[in-house]
Parts: C-alpha cells; sequence; structure tokens
C-alpha cells in the first residue's frame, strides 16, 4: 500500500496589495472593515505591512491554540516592544521567563476574595462621581467613566488615601502618554521623537510627572504602610519575603514563586495595571451607555433589574452581582461589538503549524477580536445590540472560542474578574438612579486609534424617581 500525504494547505495572499505599501492604506483608513473582509480568504491569510508581511488567522479555533496551547511559541510582538522604552516592561510587554514569574505574583490580588474588598472602592467612587451630576445635565459621560476606571484602578493599588493622589496625575497623564505611544508605533523614527515639538514636550512631561509621582507615593506608601491585601502591599511583601543575596535582585528565582521585585519593576507593574486597566473598561462602559441610550426599552428593562435586585434598600455589592443578570448581559453585548484590544498581535519564536499552514520564526501574527465576534456564521445579525443572544441554552451554547474580548491563557487578561466587578457596579449603580440620553445629531463614531474606542460621548443624564 503506497502511504499519502495530505499536501499543506495554501496560504492565501489578502487581495489589494500595493508595491512597498502593502496594505497599510486600508489599514490606516478601515481597519476593521479590511480584517472582516479577509473572514472568507482562508483560515491563514498573509497581508502586507509596507514590504514586510504578517499573517492574518481568522479561524477562532486556531487563534485559542495560539492563545493557549502554542503560548510559548509567540511574544507578544512589536507594538508591545516598542512602547517598553516609554511604558515600562510590565506584565503587558514583558517576555518570558519574567513575564509568568510576576504575573504569579499578581495573581492573589485578583482572586475573589480581593475583588469582594476592592468592590467597595467601585461603590464609593461612582458614588462619588454621580454625586456631582445634576438632573438634565449633559457631560462627557466617557470622561466621567475615565475618572472612575481611574480611581478604582487607583484605590485598589494603594489602598489608603496615597491612591487619590496618583489618580489625579493618572487622569492627566495617561491620555497623553497613549497618544504618544501610538504615534511612536506608527512612526518608528527616533530622531523625530526628540525634536521639540509641542506633541513631544507634553509627551515627556507627563511621563515624567507621572513617573515621579508613582515613584515618590511607592516611596511614601513604603514608609508608611498601606492595608494588608492590596496591590502594592503584593508587590513589597514579594520583595520582602525574600530574603536571598542581593546579586540576584530582579531576576527570577528558579522557583517561578518567590521573586525580588526592583524599584523600576514595582514601578513598571503599576504601570501595566493602569495601561491595561484603563481605558479598557472606560470603552466597554462607553459602548455599553451609549448601546442603552440608543437602545430605551433594554434600558428601562435594565432599570427594572436593578430595582427589584436592590429593592429595599439593598446595597449594591458584590454579593448582589450574580443576580443583575440583564447587566451581565448588556456588557456582554458591548464586549462583543466593541472588544477594545479589537487587534491582538504577536511574533513567532519557533515555526508554528496552524492547522497545517505553515508560519517560520520571526513573523508577526494577528487576529481581529472583531471578525471573530461578528461572524454571522456563530452570531445571528451580528451588528445588532442583542443581549437576548446570551441568554439561556442559546446563550450557553455560543462557543466560547468565538468570544475573546480578555484573550485567554496565561497572556489573557489578569484584570478580567476585576473589570467585570467595576462594570457591574458602575452600570448598576447609574441605572439604578439615572437614565441615559442620546444627544441629538451628534454621531457617536470609533476614534481613529488602535483602540476600538468612542471618539466621545456626551450624554443627558436624568434623574430617576424613586418612589
Ligand atoms: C473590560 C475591560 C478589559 C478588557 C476588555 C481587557 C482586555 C485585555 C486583553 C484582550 C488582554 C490580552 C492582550 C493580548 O493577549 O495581547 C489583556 C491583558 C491584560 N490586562 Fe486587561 N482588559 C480589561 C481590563 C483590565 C483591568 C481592569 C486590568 C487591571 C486592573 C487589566 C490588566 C491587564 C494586564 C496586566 C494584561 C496583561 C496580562 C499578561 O500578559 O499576563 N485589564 N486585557
Amino acid at each position: 500500500m503506497t502511504a499519502t500525504t495530505t499536501p499543506a494547505p495554501t496560504i492565501a495572499k489578502a487581495p489589494g496589495r500595493v508595491p512597498l505599501l502593502g496594505h497599510v492604506i486600508q489599514l490606516l483608513t478601515r481597519p476593521r472593515e479590511f480584517f472582516n473582509g479577509l473572514r472568507d480568504s482562508g483560515d491563514v491569510v498573509t497581508i502586507g505591512l509596507g514590504p514586510a508581511r504578517a499573517y492574518v488567522v481568522n479561524n477562532p479555533a486556531l487563534v485559542h491554540q495560539i492563545l493557549t496551547k502554542d503560548v510559548r511559541k509567540l511574544d507578544k510582538g512589536v507594538a508591545y516592544e516598542k512602547s517598553a522604552p516609554f511604558l515600562g516592561d510590565g506584565l503587558l510587554n514583558s517576555s518570558e521567563p519574567t513575564h509568568m514569574a510576576h504575573r504569579r505574583l499578581l495573581q492573589p490580588a485578583f482572586h475573589h476574595h480581593r475583588i469582594a474588598d476592592y468592590s467597595r472602592h467601585m461603590r464609593e467612587a461612582v458614588a462619588e462621581r454621580t454625586a456631582r451630576w445634576r438632573d438634565g445635565q449633559t457631560l462627557r459621560l466617557d470622561q466621567e467613566i475615565h475618572g472612575y476606571a481611574v480611581t478604582v484602578v487607583c484605590r485598589a493599588l494603594f489602598s489608603s488615601g496615597l491612591g487619590d493622589t496618583v489618580a489625579d496625575e493618572v487622569e492627566n497623564s495617561l491620555p497623553v502618554l497613549l497618544e504618544g505611544v501610538k504615534r511612536r508605533i506608527a512612526f518608528p523614527v527616533g530622531w523625530l521623537e526628540k525634536l521639540p515639538t509641542p506633541a513631544n514636550r507634553r509627551f515627556e512631561r507627563a511621563r515624567e510627572r507621572l513617573g515621579s509621582t508613582l515613584g515618590g507615593v511607592i516611596r511614601e506608601y513604603q514608609r508608611v504602610g498601606g492595608e494588608e491585601g492590596d496591590l502594592m502591599a503584593l508587590l513589597l511583601a514579594a520583595r520582602a519575603t525574600d530574603d536571598s543575596p542581593a546579586p540576584d535582585e530582579g531576576t527570577p528565582s528558579g522557583h517561578g514563586r518567590t521573586y525580588r521585585l526592583t524599584d523600576e519593576q514595582i514601578h513598571d507593574e503599576a504601570m501595566a495595571l493602569f495601561l491595561g486597566g484603563v481605558e479598557t473598561a472606560r470603552d466597554v462602559l462607553s459602548w455599553a451607555c451609549h448601546l442603552l441610550a440608543e437602545h430605551p426599552d433594554v434600558q428601562a428593562e435594565l432599570a427594572a433589574e436593578v430595582d427589584r435586585v436592590l429593592a429595599g434598600g439593598r446595597a449594591l455589592g458584590h454579593d448582589v452581582l450574580p443576580e443583575l443578570d440583564l447587566t451581565r448581559r448588556v456588557l456582554n453585548e458591548a464586549l462583543r461589538l466593541y472588544p477594545p484590544a479589537w487587534l491582538l498581535t504577536r511574533r513567532t519564536l519557533t515555526d508554528l503549524d496552524l492547522a497545517g499552514h505553515h508560519v517560520p520564526p520571526g513573523q508577526n501574527v494577528l487576529f481581529s477580536l472583531y471578525t471573530i465576534q461578528r461572524d454571522p456564521g456563530i452570531y445571528a445579525r451580528p451588528d445588532a445590540f442583542e443581549p437576548d443572544r446570551w441568554a439561556g441554552a442559546a446563550g450557553a451554547a455560543l462557543p466560547r472560542t468565538s468570544f475573546l474580548p480578555f484573550g485567554a491563557g496565561n497572556r489573557g487578561c489578569i484584570g478580567e474578574p476585576f473589570a467585570w466587578e467595576e462594570m457591574l457596579i458602575f452600570l448598576a449603580a447609574v441605572t439604578h438612579d439615572w437614565t441615559l440620553h442620546s444627544v441629538p445629531g451628534h454621531r457617536i463614531r470609533p476614534a481613529r486609534s488602535p483602540m476600538l474606542s468612542p471618539r466621545d460621548l456626551p450624554m443627558t443624564v436624568r434623574a430617576r424617581k424613586h418612589p
């Protein structure tokens, strides 16, 4: 009998490639439409990034394989590498073995019982913010949510009053820093970054100010101490409990559990939490509020759910969140339609086999969560806001590989439980006391940004009357 070998599947080239530029124009002008257009071109397709090439993975099962089983065969690639000199080498950027050593260190801060403790900060933060709202006022809801997201991460990091000192600086500096990093990634020309342009000066000032505020607060925290179990205590305790000799400070101990962090590493991990945790939560909550304003029927149903759960003056806290079923489905649908980190990037460290498609080492690999989560083969009416698609048996049967807003595997979002807690508390608190109304004539569009953020979100808020 003759052995038959199945020929390796060919990897299609995306149409529309322009010499030298590749697909850069499509990527800059209509990025999400461009990736959606590739969905039917094959499980793996190549595109041109200028003269370079990238592999786009369309098949969700292969994306999941990359994020889980093959995680060690790839690092996070060029965008993250480029941001490290500006934003530090925390969890978002770092490579192995440092990444896993630090992830194990931070993981306990995201355990169930810790999240329950943070819910107090979240409830207080939303109450402080909405206390300033006036009936009928039109406000920039995206900025309100940004302030909330900054406050809750800062108070979780430094549970003492020090959190608020950092929060003010983060709220002002983070958007300037992220904008600067985006520019530096898009135009990676060293001398351009050194020109004394107003934008470069703003970037440098923001970086220095945030760095020195954070450094000062960390030193003050070390002096006065904080609450047991907040994130900073964890980072500092990890350093304090390891009494190994100084020479291997800042390197993994070999067991991957006990680890001494340098001051710089502590700073970088705090930055990674700001970078990973603030804009993402702001975006999802902003889109969710926008969707509710556009669907008053769902908003009314949501308010009824929150009223029912909080009836009799029951406090909005960790223990009531499992009962907020529709609130969770609304957020699920916002995460599906508008995953903030919609395009994930990787780079192969070794040969990669994707169901017979061969990707050599050193290649850029991209996948669009936006495309996967709007696949008409999985989601009926994929562009429609239908929270009920997540209800009951039909909702439970939706394949998890086609819903990855937090990524997956050990590079998946460490902050996911924290994000759920802060989003549920915000949405429930706001819909309990307010109704949200779009501003007539103002179209909400995604910003030109690597993240899927609304450009701005003006919203009129009206106070609800409770009998
Ligand atoms: C709705 C809110 C959020 C979304 C949609 C989100 C999404 C994601 C995604 C997709 C990744 C994986 C990126 C990749 O694989 O390339 C990630 C990683 C990460 N996220 Fe989140 N995130 C959210 C909130 C948070 C929060 C609240 C925190 C912290 C307080 C956080 C901290 C991080 C960190 C540190 C990483 C890197 C993890 C690692 O590589 O080990 N995120 N996030």
